[in-house]
This record gives C-alpha cells, sequence and structure tokens, in this order.
C-alpha cells in the first residue's frame, strides 16, 4: 500500500508495512544513516548494510556532525550512485536529509521513519537541515526523498512520552484539515498497540501530503498551516531551553493556546477550544502554560518565529474544526487578552 506525493521536480511514493520489509525495498547501493538508540533496534536484513551511526539527540542535528557524516561517506567510497537511507526519528531525516542534498552536490535520499512524528510529519514534505545557534532548522534545503517506507511495527518500541509527543502533531493534522480525523481521536490513543494506529498515520501522512503538494516551498501560506501551534509552541520550547518539554508537549501547549486566540477573534467557537483542550489532555498531553511563565516572556520569541513579518504576529489559526488559515497581523494586544488565565 502506499500515497504518491508530488514535488516540483516528480512524485514519491510513501509505502508502509512492518520493519523486516525494508531491506528489500530499498535500492542497490544504499548506505543507512541512524542514531544510537536506533541502531540497537534495526532488524537483520539492516543490519547488514553499510551503516554511518551518530549520537541519539536534537543536540546532533548540526553543521558539524553534518560534516563529520560527508567525511565518513568520503572514506565510505560513497558516490552519486548511492542511495542515503535514514532510519530513525526526525532528527535522523532532518540530518542525514541535509547530508544527500550536499553530499558531491546531492544524493538520492530515502527516509524510513521510526519515531511517530517522523512517520507523521518530518519525513514527508523534503524538508532536510540542521539547527544553527541563532535557532532550530536554519541551515537546510528542500530535498525531496526517493521514497518514505514506513516500519509501523518499529512504533512498538518507542518511549512513551514519544509517542504522546506524536500524538500531539496527529491531534494537529485532524485540527486543521480533518473532522473525521478529529471525530476518530475523540477517543484516545494510548499506545502502539492501538489497531486504529496504522490508518490513523496514514490518514495523517495523507493530510501532510496534500498540504506540502499545494505549497511546495512555503511561499502561499497553506504550508504554514502545519505550523499551528507552533509559533507559542516553538516559543515555549525557546523560553524553557528545550529542556522542560518534547516537542509535541510544547506544540500540544501551543495549539490550545493558538485556539484560545482563534476563539477570541470569533473564528471558533468557545466549545471548540474545550473539545481540543479534552482531546490533547485525553493523549496526555500538556494543555496550559506553566504558573509563572508571562505572555511577555514569550512574545520576543514568537516575533522571532520564521513566519512573522514585520510589527505584526504570524500564526496559523483555526477557523472551524478541520480548518485553518495563516494570519499575518495578528495584534499581540489578542495573544495577550487571549492568553490571560
Ligand atoms: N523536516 C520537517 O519537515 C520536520 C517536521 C517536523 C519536525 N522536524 C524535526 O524532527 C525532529 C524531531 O523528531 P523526533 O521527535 O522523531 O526526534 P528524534 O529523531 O530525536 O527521536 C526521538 C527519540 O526517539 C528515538 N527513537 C526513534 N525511533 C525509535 C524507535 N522506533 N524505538 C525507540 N526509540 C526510537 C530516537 O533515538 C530519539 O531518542 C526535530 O529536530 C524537528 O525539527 C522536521
Ligand atoms: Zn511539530
Amino acid at each position: 500500500m502506499a500515497l504518491t506525493v508530488r514535488h516540483h521536480a516528480g512524485e514519491y511514493q510513501v509505502a508502509w508495512g512492518q520493519w523486516a520489509d525494508v531491506a528489500s525495498s530499498l535500492p542497490e547501493k544504499a548506505i543507512l544513516i541512524t542514531d544510537s538508540n536506533v541502531e540497537r533496534l534495526l532488524p537483520e536484513n539492516l543490519q547488514a548494510l553499510p551503516r554511518l551511526t551518530f549520537p541519539a539527540g536534537e543536540a546532533s542535528k548540526i553543521w558539524v556532525m553534518a560534516g563529520q557524516l560527508h567525511e565518513q561517506l568520503a572514506q565510505l567510497g560513497a558516490l552519486r550512485s548511492h542511495t542515503l537511507v535514514a532510519v530513525g526519528g526526525g532528527v535522523t531525516g532532518d540530518l542525514a536529509g541535509f547530508v544527500a542534498a550536499s553530499y558531491m552536490r546531492g544524493i538520492p535520499l530515502v527516509q524510513v521513519p521510526t519515531s511517530l512524528l517522523a512517520m507523521v510529519d518530518s519525513s514527508v514534505g523534503g524538508k532536510v537541515g540542521v539547527d544553527l545557534a541563532a535557532g532550530k532548522n536554519l541551515a537546510g534545503a528542500f530535498w525531496p526523498p526517493q521514497s518514505v517506507i514506513v516500519p509501523f511495527d518499529a512504533l512498538t518500541t518507542l518511549p512513551e512520552r514519544e509517542l504522546r509527543a506524536g500524538m500531539a502533531e496527529v491531534i494537529k493534522a485532524a485540527w486543521i484539515a480533518s473532522p473525521e480525523l478529529i471525530e476518530t481521536l475523540r477517543t484516545p490513543v494510548l499506545n502502539a498497540q492501538d489497531p486504529r494506529l496504522p490508518e490513523i498515520i496514514q490518514s495523517s501522512i495523507a493530510i501532510k501530503a496534500q498540504v506540502v503538494e499545494a505549497d511546495e516551498f512555503e511561499r502561499l501560506g497553506i504550508r504554514a498551516t502545519l505550523n499551528f501551534g507552533h509559533t507559542i509552541g516553538h516559543a515555549l520550547e525557546a523560553v524553557t531551553n528545550y529542556a522542560e518539554y518534547v516537542h509535541g508537549e510544547a506544540v500540544s501547549i501551543g495549539m490550545v493556546a493558538e485556539a484560545q486566540l482563534s476563539a477570541r477573534l470569533g473564528l471558533i467557537t468557545p466549545n471548540a477550544v474545550d473539545d481540543l483542550r479534552t482531546m490533547c489532555h485525553a493523549h496526555g498531553l500538556p494543555t496550559a502554560l506553566p504558573a509563572g511563565l508571562s505572555l511577555e516572556d514569550l512574545l520576543p520569541f514568537m516575533r522571532k518565529d520564521k513566519k512573522a513579518e514585520g510589527t505584526h504576529l504570524a500564526l496559523a489559526l483555526l477557523h472551524g474544526y478541520g480548518a485553518c488559515k495563516l494570519h499575518t497581523d495578528v495584534a499581540a494586544d489578542d495573544v495577550r487578552k487571549a492568553l490571560q488565565p
């Protein structure tokens, strides 16, 4: 089973199956890039392939690590005829993808996402990159993969907190684009054994694919809707030095806060905000800003968000159940009032 994603230079398939099937779907002359956690989980047939491993964690998603991987590829004798296979979470996909986009001016990339976040979000859409001291994802490229292969059973080893964080992105996909998926998620997905999970992942991937096909290079304000919950979420991550929350938790708080703002601007009903909050809460996700954190602490980071233009704040706001639009002219004062307890 597969889904096709079109992009400026062609198209690729997102296929799904099990860990054990991945090896047989790879092109010849594949070189794996994976992190130190996922390396231990590779099925035997993947272990047999040449492999580069980096230390797990966001701290590895940096220029220096990309440079080391370039050097290691050269030592392995990798050529343009080789394919890099990113096996892991979003960190691996972004880092290995960035290496694929630049090694020998670009070599083919296959994404094998193993975290829920990577399956439903980062592996599809062609964005690759690394973090700079000035901010996350500030160096990168659009480098669409040759294919994406999703091994559903990889989720059985994913730490529970990472599964919940991935569900935040699933909830986001539902609220920006799919009333049907919202209904499905009213019964929460609490573990990787939930039999509904493969279909929920497929629906989320289809939403991501549809959005990036409509606005691949984020120029039309459509792809920016994927940032629902992220303007406040990113600010919260930054202000807490990336130590307090995993990304999906910050996004959960951000979604509820941005929904409150949507309600304040009359775009959705207060009931819709309650529905979203209930859904996040039922998935074990935090929904409120931590006590003692002032919005004045968050605002500077929201202005620094990549989507910000001029003096106004740019936010993707809900327009109903499964509808979202980018607003580039939100007054900071409305944000303040919406977020008052
Ligand atoms: N390119 C994009 O469009 C895009 C979109 C969203 C997020 N991202 C990026 O994705 C990154 C976050 O991704 P993430 O949450 O997957 O982080 P991650 O890659 O660090 O993975 C989270 C943790 O889970 C472990 N892990 C992964 N798969 C596992 C498995 N099957 N079993 C056990 N452990 C497993 C990893 O080793 C890591 O410790 C961020 O850097 C973010 O910027 C990119
Ligand atoms: Zn996200």
